[in-house]
């Protein structure tokens, strides 16, 4: 990462004050002075600020019952952001894993650690994101062959890669997807000639969402580790 971002992510300094000190040569990286805000550090690598060790804070993993009329911005804007409810310090240093639309409820992943994200929204880590869809109309049982074959969103080249449809019945469905495309699972139904009316993401990975609406929790170690697994 870069050495600001080391700097502001172990200590209580803002951007400004960090590239201030850095600049005055108070930053030293294995021994060195290094007065380029930008130069790349390793997170093993051993920074000080006025000769005193820096230590990163340690990652956050955050699960969440995201509301209907939220978004998962880390700014309000029509809507309020989901991160009014979270009351804890540097949420700027957070990010969502996954976003979904602001009519969108249910589970919401929220971290610092970008590795770890990618093994929950690369499609290639096959982690299956499942949600309940409420449908406009009744949809025609070929569905679930069709979604498992592929198909074609509007705008895009590509077929959808394999998901699993089941019915709760002809209007009430489950969808598991690996994908994250923009607006997917609503594209997907429209692809086959339907329109989704409610949108709630239940699952992802083996982590079922265990929270009222609003409410959040920090994962488990256990849970943490679950979507490791991913990586390859
Ligand atoms: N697919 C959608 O269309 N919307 C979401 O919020 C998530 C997946």
């Amino acid at each position: 990462m870069r050495l600001d971002k080391f700097v502001c992510k172990s200590t209580e300094l803002t951007k400004a004050e960090a590239h201030a000190f850095i600049e005055q040569g108070l930053v030293q990286v294995n021994h060195k002075v290094v007065t380029d805000i930008k130069s790349q550090v390793h997170q093993n690598n051993q920074v000080s600020l006025n000769q005193i060790a820096l230590n990163l804070r340690p990652f956050r993993y955050i699960l969440m019952h995201k509301p209907a009329n939220t978004i998962c911005s880390n700014l309000d804007e029509i809507y309020p952001s989901l991160f009014n409810f979270l009351e804890i310090d540097h949420k700027e240093e957070l990010h969502i894993v996954g976003r979904l639309d602001a009519d969108t409820t249910g589970m919401v992943l929220i971290t610092d650690d970008g590795h770890w994200s990618f093994n929950i929204t690369r499609p290639e880590k096959d982690c299956v994101k499942e949600y309940r869809v409420a449908l406009s109309q009744p949809l025609a049982e070929s569905a679930i062959e069709r979604f498992q074959q592929g198909v074609k969103l509007q705008g895009e080249a590509e077929l959808t890669l394999p998901a699993k449809l089941s019915f709760i019945d002809e209007k009430n469905v489950t969808l598991g997807i690996t994908q994250g495309k923009f607006h997917q699972v609503k594209r997907m139904f429209a692809a086959v000639g339907n329109r989704v009316i409610q949108l709630h993401r239940q699952k992802i990975g083996s982590l079922k969402l265990d929270l009222e609406e609003g409410q959040w929790r920090y994962l488990t170690q256990a849970e943490i580790d679950s979507f490791k697994t991913h990586e390859t």
